[in-house]
């Protein structure tokens, strides 16, 4: 190894294999947003309980007590939301669904994903990415060297389409606004879309997700990164290479807010 940048380049292609599945091979060392080791049990004993925040991002007491009365006002605002879009009816997808799905996670997160739209799983169990693309973004999550109660998850569409069809134009409408509120109300330092429809619905822009990726756009001051659905993933393995290098673009990001 000759330099502190080979290490970091190996750590990062290591962490970037675990999105393939690799289990239990981790390097010591200072954890970072980068090298935090996850998931083997070996690793889960050196991290203790899966409670609080992630080493990476321990602060000091003054600055916790700040970000603790903003969470709470943060979480009251998001309630709010979740009050106004009430026993939704505002389009036809109500008629289909079981649940509506909010959207989930830490009102104070620094990386926001949105998704398209609920499938059977999160219909039947009312919380976003629970199905298998669900498992496949958790292992994205950690990969990242965090962990989901840490981030935000929602979709556009709030009311599971029919046989998991894209949203139409005039469902994404209606539901919009409810997601331009979330993201205000949030106001991570990061989104990321995951899939054309998050993608083109934020960016109002109608190209494929293969021409919307590997840039840095920005969605009402707020730097976004799009990336590919977990779904689509999920049928096309090969594209998880593609799907690991905008995750670390959403890193460096991350990590750039903190020097
Ligand atoms: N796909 C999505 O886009 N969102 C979910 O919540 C689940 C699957």
């Amino acid at each position: 190894m000759k330099n502190a940048q080979d290490l970091q380049s190996l750590q990062s292609t290591l962490y970037g294999l675990r999105l393939w599945g690799l289990r239990d091979v981790w390097l010591p060392g200072k954890a970072t947003a980068q090298t935090r080791p996850t998931d083997s049990r070996e690793t889960r004993e050196l991290q203790g309980p899966e409670t609080g925040p992630s080493p990476a991002r321990q602060e000091p007491a003054q600055n916790a007590a700040a970000r603790e009365a903003q969470r709470e006002a943060k979480t009251k605002l998001l309630k709010e939301i979740r009050e106004d879009l009430g026993d939704c009816r505002r389009c036809p997808l109500h008629r289909g669904r079981t649940q509506i799905v909010f959207g989930e996670g830490d009102a104070v997160a620094r990386l926001v994903f949105v998704g398209e739209g609920p499938g059977a799983d999160e219909d039947r169990l009312g919380r976003p990415f629970v199905g298998q693309a669900g498992q496949l973004l958790n292992k994205m999550i950690r990969a990242m060297g965090w962990r989901r109660e840490e981030v935000y998850i929602c979709n556009v569409v709030k009311c599971r389409p029919p046989g998991n069809r894209m949203p139409l134009p005039e469902e994404i409408e209606r539901c919009a606004p409810f997601l331009v509120r979330q993201l205000e109300a949030v106001r991570p330092l990061v989104i990321c879309s995951l899939g054309a429809c998050a993608s083109q619905t934020l960016l109002g822009a109608n190209r494929p997700i293969s021409e919307l990726r590997q840039k840095i756009h920005v969605w009402r001051g707020i730097p976004l990164i799009a990336t590919y659905h977990p779904a689509y993933l999920l049928r096309n393995g090969a594209k998880k290479a593609d799907t690991w290098e905008d995750l670390q673009s959403v890193m460096e990001l991350l990590t750039s807010f903190d020097a």
